[in-house]
């Protein structure tokens, strides 16, 4: 808590909230206001409902830990994104993302297999040569290079279309389709046509993959289905959930973290001239919980009524939970707006809590410590070519980020 009250605002506050375009790895100033009135408290949404936005740390575990709390987004109440998800709720296969209990647990475990520690221990050369070669073509092609598209954006789609065993060549393809169909501001049927272009290529290769499976993921997934344990497109549906949500995240991740790095250059030096290991692994954690790269709310419904933070939230009640506001709670980081590699930050929230934490959490992990641990040391002079004011950042999308981020060598 602050030591003067905050004042409560005189009208429900709007969600999702706008970022301080003077601070902008900053969560969103309203954000931090309801947190310090309640971290339970009242938000308005795209529809006009009113679910509950969670803002504060220990709230946020609460929630998200208890079996009342659901991710069944068919049911009334519940606080869609926007118009074009709400619009296509039926039509969306039941997945780990909107399935709750035994059913996710199911869908869950065969998710898992596909990045057991030795599973992504394995690619950490494959990564490593990936951004090894895209520094290479990025030094060997003009100054200044687009960080986004030489590096960024590539690294994450190469290993998540080799880990899955999509070729890569249809890179473009996924890359339009999947920011059309998370865009806040599409309308319905273009959300929806973006969904329905990438679940059908994804459908035919699972099906090519249940006759001649290879040594990846997809394989792992059609067997399930020529098993019988779930269907052809439930199975398309798992490999393009991992194909949607492990890349752009981790695109952002890169990004933005070399822009905050490059504009905090005493932290970056740590990075730069650390012999172990240990460092870049600890600054990952920091940057997850720094930068709240996912911060338009994990959307949830209360199935049963819940008393918390002196609130009392309904059964079929919407809820939202905001993780970028939590990883900036004061009282469980000191000085949050400090980017501090050396803290200890392992208790973010950055890739969520409960049973839906991020299943591909070790993958990025390893994404990030390669890129950040290689690209300082490769490039010493790294630095942004356009002034950092002018640098234009996403607030339309599921991720935070930048589109594009200039730099000079
Ligand atoms: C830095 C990169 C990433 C960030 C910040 C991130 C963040 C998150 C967060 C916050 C959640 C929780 C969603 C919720 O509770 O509603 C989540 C879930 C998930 N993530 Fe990630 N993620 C990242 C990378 C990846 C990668 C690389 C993959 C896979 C290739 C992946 C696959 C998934 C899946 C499948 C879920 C759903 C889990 C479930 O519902 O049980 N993510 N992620």
């Amino acid at each position: 808590m602050s030591e003067t009250a905050t004042e409560a605002p005189n009208e429900t506050p709007y969600f999702p909230m706008d970022r301080d375009s003077r601070c902008p790895f900053a969560p969103p100033e309203g954000t931090k206001i309801l947190r310090e009135i309640n971290p339970v408290s009242r938000v308005k949404i795209w529809d006009g409902s009113t679910p509950w936005l969670i803002t504060g740390l220990d709230a946020q575990k609460t929630l998200l830990g208890d079996p009342r709390i659901s991710v069944d987004e068919t049911l009334a109440g519940f606080p869609h994104w926007n118009e074009g998800m709400k619009a296509n709720v039926s039509i969306r296969p039941k997945s780990v993302f909107n399935s709750d209990g035994e059913e996710h647990a199911r869908f869950r475990r065969m998710m898992t297999r596909a990045f057991t520690v030795k599973r992504v221990k394995a690619l950490r050369p494959f990564i490593q040569q990936t951004v090894d070669e895209l520094i290479d073509a990025m030094t060997e092609g003009p100054k200044p290079a687009d960080l986004v598209t030489a590096l960024a954006l590539p690294v994450p789609s190469i290993v998540i279309c080799q880990m899955l065993g999509v070729p890569y060549e249809n890179h473009d393809f996924f890359q339009e389709n999947s920011v059309q169909a998370v865009d806040r501001y599409a309308t319905p049927e273009e959300n929806m046509q973006a969904f329905a272009n990438m679940f059908m290529f994804m459908h035919e290769i699972v099906e090519k993959k249940m006759s001649e499976p290879a040594d990846d993921v997809l394989s792992d997934f059609a067997g399930y289905a020529r098993d019988g344990d779930i269907d052809a497109a439930e199975a398309a549906q798992m490999g393009l959930g991992m194909l949607i949500a492990g890349h752009e995240t981790s695109a952002n991740m890169i990004a933005l973290g070399t822009l905050a790095l490059l504009e905090n250059p005493d932290q970056l030096k740590l990075i730069r001239d650390a012999e172990d290991d240990k460092v870049v692994i600890n600054a990952v954690e920091e940057m997850m919980r720094y930068l709240g790269i996912i911060h338009n709310g994990q959307r949830r419904i209360a199935l049963e009524d819940i008393e918390i933070s002196g609130q009392h939230i309904k059964a079929g009640d919407g809820v939202i939970v905001e993780l970028s506001s939590s990883n900036w709670d004061p009282e469980a980081f000191p000085e949050p707006e400090k980017l501090d590699i050396t803290r200890s930050a392992r208790l973010h929230t950055g890739f969520g809590f409960g049973p839906h934490q991020c299943i591909g959490q070790q993958l990025a992990r390893a994404e990030l410590q390669i890129v950040y641990n290689t690209l300082f040391k490769r490039l010493p002079d790294l630095a942004l070519a356009i002034p950092a004011e002018e640098v234009e950042f996403k607030s339309d999308r599921l991720a935070y980020g930048v589109y594009s981020l200039p730099v000079t060598w």
